[in-house]
């Protein structure tokens, strides 16, 4: 992993802000220039604490995940940016998407000046584990050689998600780094890639509030790898990139464990529900099986459909300008009566 850094980032003197020289409870803070009035009253008017602490060991408790194995990123999108920003020298280095996918790879890669290169997934959305094998910085003579690449489990837009066995044979076979993006695993059967960190130190497992948990207005991701790299993304982060009300609704939020897995089921039953309602519909010609909370589908005419149900205040994803997704719309499982009531607009829909 060490090998695969940049220079700037392996000879990097990070920034050590107040919080990180002094971490017990004093009795007076004239440390880091914050106000000493709190008009919150809620103690806003000081800085959060940089490492997400209380944070992170509610993570190890309630989610088994290590403190040692975890950085918390403002959304998972952060972290996915400095992961690219680690490894990835601009204009030299490139990166590995698998289409269709979560798009913030590309742009990101883009900003950055990091080159994208692009592995299509087969027709039934599964990866062509042959032709990835080409990818690899074993392979560096080629050309082709990817210092990361994403995947996407389960992938956004399609709903499916790899198996674990899939993804253990590409670490072996990937010389650079795999990210496996888990933002919607919650919704899922499949066995976390979490499991495999210790094994294969180039793994790093991507997760977030946004989306089980109901947080993605407080923007909180975690990034689960080998401590090694956790303090690589520690010391490339903003230093306060979490603010305390995020931590704090984060926090609030793990001691609803149960009310959260309850309204988990009930999405993912619901989901498995709307599947057969939805390929009952006339203008629907497929629905794809989803392993997240969203349903990808087929139909005869997603743009007409689209503006259809935004003139009725009803705001879907239209995904067809998306590889392998054209006439695509993909419908997030939203509360009974928003499924419902998408559902009926749908089938009076007349193309
Ligand atoms: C696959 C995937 N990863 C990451 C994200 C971003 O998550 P966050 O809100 O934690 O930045 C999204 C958001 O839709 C997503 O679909």
């Amino acid at each position: 992993m060490k090998d695969l850094i940049r220079d700037n980032i392996k000879n990097l003197i990070p920034y050590s802000c107040a919080r990180d020289e002094f971490s017990g409870v004093a009795e007076v803070y004239l440390d880091a220039n914050e106000n000493y009035y709190d008009y919150s009253g809620k103690g806003y008017n000081r800085y959060p604490d940089p490492h997400c602490m209380e944070l992170r060991e509610q993570i190890q408790n309630k989610m088994g995940l290590p403190t040692i194995n975890t950085v918390i990123g403002n959304g998972s999108d952060e972290l996915i940016d400095n992961l690219i920003r680690i490894f990835c020298e601009p204009n030299k280095d490139s990166i590995l998407i698998m289409p269709p996918t979560y798009g913030a790879y590309k742009v990101f890669s883009d900003i950055n000046a990091v080159e994208v290169k692009s592995l299509l997934l087969k027709e039934d959305f599964l990866i062509d584990l042959e032709e990835f094998k080409k990818f690899s910085i074993i392979n560096k003579e080629d050309g082709n050689s990817c210092k990361l690449a994403f995947i996407c489990s389960p992938n956004n837009p399609t709903g499916e998600s790899q198996d674990i066995s899939v993804i253990e044979d590409m670490a072996k076979s990937f010389g650079g780094m795999l990210i496996i993006d888990e933002a919607y695993a919650e919704f899922s059967d499949k066995v976390s890639a979490t499991s495999l960190i210790n094994k294969y130190p180039n793994i790093v497992v991507l997760k977030t509030f946004s989306k089980c948990y109901g947080l993605a207005g407080a923007r909180v991701g975690i990034m689960v790898s080998s401590s090694e790299l956790c303090s690589v993304m520690n010391s490339v982060k903003a230093p306060y990139n979490v603010g305390f009300p995020s931590q704090r609704a984060a926090l609030d939020l793990l001691k609803k464990h149960d009310e959260i897995i309850r309204e988990r089921d009930e999405v993912v039953i619901r989901r498995d529900e709307y599947f057969t309602k939805f390929l009952t519909l006339e203008i629907v010609e497929k629905v794809y099986k989803s392993d997240a909370n969203f349903l990808l589908m087929k139909t005869k005419d997603s743009n007409k459909i689209c503006s259809i149900l935004q003139s009725k205040g009803i705001i879907i994803r239209n995904r067809n300008k998306v590889i392998h997704c054209e006439n695509c719309v993909r419908i997030t499982i939203g509360s009974k009566s928003e499924c419902e009531r998408v559902y009926k607009e749908m089938s009076e829909i007349v193309l």
